[in-house]
């Protein structure tokens, strides 16, 4: 009976600090972002800008206070004024046909041949039309900047990468059309790997998953061949660096070190969670993140699947472990009572 007085003891404790004390330290050491469920309406890049608004209320320099304050009363009133735009045009029926020359002017850019334009190569398109959300490729489209919550990087004299989409297609039927045609286009070929390169590639690499910001590494016959290659990707890495002011982490094992809800409410909107971050906004459809956070586990924990399947079997084997157990105490004790 004291035996089982110990074991409730000791169960009692250990629940108690996985189920209580743990979580709750976490909580503490990590905010929790509340997620937006991968639909973007600009709530998010609203309030933040009213909260810079009240941080300029607090400057003590009369001067200075009035400068930031009027800049971030412009800020908001911008962001305010973009998001309402991009919700009219999301009301607008899209004609996919007539999308389809528009998306000509976006592929002068996403070929595919690999070359770097103002920082990182342009993302393939083939599966943008399920990888990312359709209110963000409308906003995408309208200025990538603000759609990607980076505007506070760039000034009149410094353009985004993507910039001068805003000059090609700008009308609002144009805009809907063109989204449309995304859209509706026929998915080519998307598995987690490819939604990986195409949504977080450009700038990550991931070790565990042979890649880099070039794609997967190629197997070398000589030395030199392999060498050749990595002075390429030190050379890709380097504008990358110039572009983000410094190398996107590895991912490998991002998986392993972030917490589920970080990584979701990350890359719906870094600054949420990274004030200030060079990282652009993702804006994933919830079923292009399903496809990149399957990737990030399967590199992150290779061997989960196994373990897994490997589970019950070592239940079992515990189980028959215990009985024979019991049965060989019980013959060693018989002649002894
Ligand atoms: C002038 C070249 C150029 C044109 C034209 C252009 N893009 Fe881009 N696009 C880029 C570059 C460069 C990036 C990568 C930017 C970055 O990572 O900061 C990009 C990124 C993207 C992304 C990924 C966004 C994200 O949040 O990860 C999508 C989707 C996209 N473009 C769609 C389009 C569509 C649709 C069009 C046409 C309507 C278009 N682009 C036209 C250069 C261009
Ligand atoms: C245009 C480049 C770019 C793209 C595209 C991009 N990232 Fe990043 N990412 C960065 C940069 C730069 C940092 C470093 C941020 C910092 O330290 O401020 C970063 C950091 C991160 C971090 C680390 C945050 C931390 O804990 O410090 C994670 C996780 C991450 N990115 C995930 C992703 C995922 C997943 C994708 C694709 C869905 C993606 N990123 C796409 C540029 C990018």
């Amino acid at each position: 009976m004291k035996e089982f007085k110990i074991l409730a003891v000791v169960a009692f404790f250990t629940l108690v600090t996985y189920w209580g004390v743990e979580p709750f330290a976490h909580s503490q050491m990590h905010k929790h972002v509340e997620s937006n469920n991968f639909s973007y309406d600009g709530k998010a890049d609203i309030e933040e800008a009213s909260k810079a608004i009240e941080v300029a209320k607090n400057i003590t320099d009369a001067n200075k206070k009035a400068k930031v304050l009027d800049a971030a009363n412009k800020k908001l009133a911008d962001k305010k004024a973009f998001w309402a735009e991009v919700s009219q045009v999301s009301k607008l029926k899209g004609n996919a046909a007539a999308g389809e020359a528009s998306f000509a002017a976006c592929m002068a850019c996403h070929n595919g041949s690999g070359a770097n334009m103002g920082g990182v190569i342009p993302p393939k398109l083939d599966n943008a039309g399920s990888l990312y959300d359709k209110n963000y490729l409308i906003a995408l489209i309208k200025d990538p900047a603000m759609a990607s919550n980076v505007d506070h990087k760039y000034d009149n004299t410094m353009m985004h990468p993507m910039g001068t989409v805003k000059t090609m297609i700008t009308a609002p039927q144009q805009i809907a059309d063109v989204v449309e045609f995304i859209k509706t286009k026929k998915v080519v070929k998307l598995t987690p790997q490819v939604a990986f390169e195409d949504a977080c590639g450009r700038c990550h690499a991931n070790r565990y998953g042979n890649l880099t910001q070039l794609g997967t590494t190629p197997k070398f016959k000589t030395e030199q061949e392999a060498l050749t290659h990595r002075v390429k990707v030190l050379d890709e890495q380097d504008k990358i660096k110039a572009y983000m002011g410094k190398l996107p982490p590895d991912l490998s094992i991002i998986d392993r070190a972030r917490s589920a809800n970080f990584m979701e409410t990350f890359i719906q909107d870094p600054q949420s969670q990274l004030p200030g971050t060079s990282m652009p906004r993702v804006g994933l459809s919830k079923d292009g993140y399903a496809m990149v956070q399957a990737y990030l586990e399967k590199t992150g924990d290779p061997s989960k699947e196994a373990r897994h399947a490997l589970g019950p079997w070592v239940i079992v084997f515990f189980i028959i472990f215990t009985m024979l157990a019991y049965l060989w105490k019980k013959s060693q004790w018989k002649d002894l009572h």
